[in-house]
């Protein structure tokens, strides 16, 4: 369905062709609705949820929508992911590179968990750096002057939201000095590499941890200085959608943060997850 709400005129992205990673569910599943609502040429999502995945492809419509099975941990699966959207497609102009799990449970460093830990940073950090490689690489090879989002967190600026969720907490920071890094050195190709970072929102990945709409409204909400409004999924894909597209021409190694004034809180005594 149409995201009508969406602020920026339509076909912002006429001819593009993206990438959509997490695109299973949640904020990539909004986005790449969005990017096609937005006339993409072509969207790939790439997600490990493959039932979801095919379903949401299907839904876009197959003739310019693929799913692709890749767990984003694993760098070869990234390439092949790559090297399939411009097989398939000709080039790569956008890549979301979105997809990411939660803390599996708190932990302060006093009692924490190596192995959890390698998990996460696995898929949030390594994932991440490995999509923002093979795509910038992909735009180099075919000279497209292409844009790079990733998805960090408002815990990667106010680690309150999430005190003992250390390691995402580190993980989502990581993500704000990969932007801030491949920003400056991709700049010279005329790519941009951005991030969002959502304050809560009761997607799949917050489900799985016990988090209803109700329950991220009723924690958050009090410490929100905007009212009136509560945050979803597609107000990232707008998000997402700016730094995309050529509405942000000259913006690039910026953290585009979504939290109706969250994090600008100097006392915020909450959890995130
Ligand atoms: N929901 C929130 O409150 C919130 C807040 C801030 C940031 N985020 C970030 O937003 C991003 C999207 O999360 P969401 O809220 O839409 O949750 P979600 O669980 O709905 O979506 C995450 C997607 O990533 C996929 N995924 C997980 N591991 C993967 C892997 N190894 N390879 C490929 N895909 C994998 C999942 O299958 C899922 O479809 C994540 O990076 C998350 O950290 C979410």
């Amino acid at each position: 369905m149409a995201h009508t709400e969406s602020a920026l005129p339509l076909k912002n992205l006429q001819g593009k062709v993206a990438i959509v990673t997490g695109g299973a569910g949640g904020i990539g599943e909004a986005t790449a609705r969005l990017f096609a609502d937005h006339g993409v040429r072509a969207v790939v999502i790439a997600d490990v949820q493959d039932k979801n995945g095919q379903i949401v492809a299907k839904s876009i419509g197959t003739e310019r929508c693929s799913y692709v099975h890749c767990d984003v941990s694993d760098e070869k699966q990234v390439m092949a992911m790559v090297e399939f959207t411009v097989e398939k497609y000709g080039q790569l102009d956008i890549m979301f590179s979105n997809a990411g799990i939660p803390s599996k449970s708190d932990q302060t460093i006093l009692d924490f968990n190596f192995s959890q830990f390698d998990t996460l940073f696995g898929i949030n950090v390594r994932g991440t750096a490995a999509c923002v490689k093979h795509a910038a690489r992909a735009m180099v090879d075919k000279g497209v002057k292409g844009t790079i989002v990733c998805t960090a967190s408002v815990v990667a600026t106010n680690c309150k939201g999430g005190t003992n969720l250390t390691d995402y907490v580190m993980s989502k920071h990581a993500i704000l000095g990969l932007v801030r890094t491949a920003s400056q050195q991709l700049g010279v190709h005329g790519i941009r590499v951005n991030c969002v970072s959502p304050s809560a929102i009761a997607t799949g990945m917050a489900a799985r941890t016990g988090l209803t709409s109700e329950g991220v409204q009723m924690v958050f909400g009090p410490f929100t200085p905007l009212k009136g409004i509560a945050l979803t999924v597609n107000h990232i894909a707008d998000a997402v959608l700016f730094l995309a597209s050529n509405n942000s021409a000259f913006v690039t190694g910026h953290d585009l943060v979504v939290d109706g004034g969250l994090i600008s809180l100097p006392h915020l005594m909450i959890t995130e997850n």
